[in-house]
């Protein structure tokens, strides 16, 4: 089904190919042992290699293209941004850097309304960390089994997932603990009320037994995202809110993945009526066009540094081509409806869609998720909800996930695949059509997977 491109240039993709293999050393990999795709080009819901074919990105690269590939009022914006200041140092005030922080306050919830930009998510959650600590004074911060929140040395030893294995340091007075998924619920739970309780239980046992006045935060994913968008139940976050104000503790929430339309809403936040003390974002502010993130803080905590010297900051804080092209992707996305396509593609097209695949395919456990953010539970066997491939399986053992995503990638489709999970992500401005398109594709990619079952 993958459709020719007029770009095709083997010979073009071939030197690409080997440039990077000679010099570029690659995030999260065995360097000998990966094969990279080289891309041509990028427009809209799709990209394209040098070999002809086009892939309907499911994945958004790293869910962060929200408003699809080249957009034209960003690509333009960042153009006139160039011509007309390309850099200036944080220390100065600058149109598009103010305009930017009123656009992403303007939509953050409550009184979220000083923002520190930062370069992506990592460097965002090491400042809402450091935040919290200095306004609290207490060292610790608590994190979810079951959660990413990027790979600097603290947003690191924070991610519940195994990435942190090989940089876990155990001294970054981290703390995990089990947050709210019923499918695989860690509570033993028969039902969404029961696991919300349970897991807010858990949550206050491991505050008082780590002693409350040591703790300065809980950071949580809204909606975690890379560990299987587990969409929390009624009243868990709302719960969390009511446990850190009791015991004075900073409530993080990182929106890096879940917010800027995401879920169907400007942030995941927004469904669940909870207000943060500090939340980060990155990805989805400006698509990734260049690279942006930041912490919006609350009047609170950003009064504790009225006085005293904040001590942090990025040479790049705020960069004008990074807040040029934040500014165009929020206008852009409130002028062109995209939020409101996200959910309406959640509601009409792919939860539907997905269920109905659900039904028809004995691989697939669960589906979930909410606007454009879908997870899609891939098992052995539906009874005993066996994973189908064992958690964090690599090489051979892993291999029914890399047959699934092979399928998908011939018939045209560039899926997310982490452990036995395919992620539906594409960006907000997904048409009906595309939308579709993909689900069609997965269709058959699952008889695939199908064939791994018992
Ligand atoms: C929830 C969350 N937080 C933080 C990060 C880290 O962001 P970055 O890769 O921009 O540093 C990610 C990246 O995937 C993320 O999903």
């Amino acid at each position: 089904m993958s459709t020719q491109h007029p770009t095709a240039d083997p010979a073009a993709g071939a030197a690409v190919k080997a440039a990077d293999r000679a010099h570029v050393f690659h995030s999260w990999s065995a360097q000998g042992l990966i094969d990279p795709l080289a891309v041509a080009g990028a427009e809209g819901s799709y990209f394209w290699d040098y070999d002809g074919n086009r892939y309907l990105d499911f994945s958004c690269q790293l869910v962060n293209t929200n408003i699809g590939h080249q957009h034209p009022k960003v690509v333009a914006a960042i153009q006139e941004q160039a011509a007309r200041m390309c850099t200036i140092a944080p220390g100065f005030a600058v149109d598009v850097r103010s305009e930017a922080a009123r656009l992403v306050a303007e939509r953050t919830p409550g009184d979220l309304d000083k923002i520190f930009f930062t370069n992506g998510g990592a460097e965002a959650v090491e400042n809402a960390v450091r935040m919290a600590r200095l306004h609290t004074g207490r060292p610790k911060v608590l994190s979810a089994y079951r959660s990413y929140h990027g790979a600097t040395a603290t947003a690191i030893n924070l991610t519940g997932d195994p990435r942190r294995w090989p940089s876990d340091t155990a001294s970054a007075g981290v703390v995990h603990f089990w947050a709210p998924f019923l499918y695989r619920s860690p509570f033993h739970s028969g039902s969404e009320q029961q696991e919300c309780e349970r897991a807010l239980a858990h949550l206050e046992d491991t505050i008082v037994f780590e002693g409350p006045a040591t703790v300065a935060a809980i950071i949580l994913e809204t909606v975690p995202g890379t560990a299987g968008i587990m969409v929390p139940p009624p009243g868990y976050l709302a719960g969390v809110r009511e446990i850190c104000d009791r015991y004075g503790i900073v409530f993080v929430l990182d929106e890096v993945m879940a917010g800027f339309g995401r879920t169907g809403r400007w942030f995941a936040a927004d469904h669940f009526g909870v207000t943060p003390d500090l939340l980060t974002f990155a990805k989805g502010v400006n698509s990734g066009y260049v690279p942006l993130g930041g912490v919006a803080i609350s009047a609170e905590i950003a009064a504790t540094f009225d006085e005293r010297p904040y001590p942090g900051g990025l040479t790049y804080s705020g960069h004008p081509l990074a807040c040029a092209s934040a500014v165009a992707t929020i206008n852009a996305m409130a002028e062109e409806g995209i939020v409101e396509n996200a959910a309406r593609i959640g509601e009409q097209v792919l939860g539907p869609g997905l269920r109905e695949l659900a039904e028809r395919h004995p691989s697939v456990g669960e589906v979930r998720g909410l606007g454009v953010f879908w997870a899609v539970e891939l098992v052995k066997d539906r009874a005993t909800r066996e994973p189908l491939v064992p958690y964090n399986a690599a090489g051979e053992a892993n291999a029914p996930m890399g047959a699934f995503a092979a399928a998908c990638k011939k018939s045209g489709l560039w899926p997310f695949v982490n452990m036995n999970r395919t992620h539906v992500v594409p960006p907000c401005t997904v048409t009906e059509e595309e939308a579709k398109e993909g689900l069609a594709i997965l269709d058959e990619a699952l008889t695939v997977a199908d064939g791994f079952t018992v």
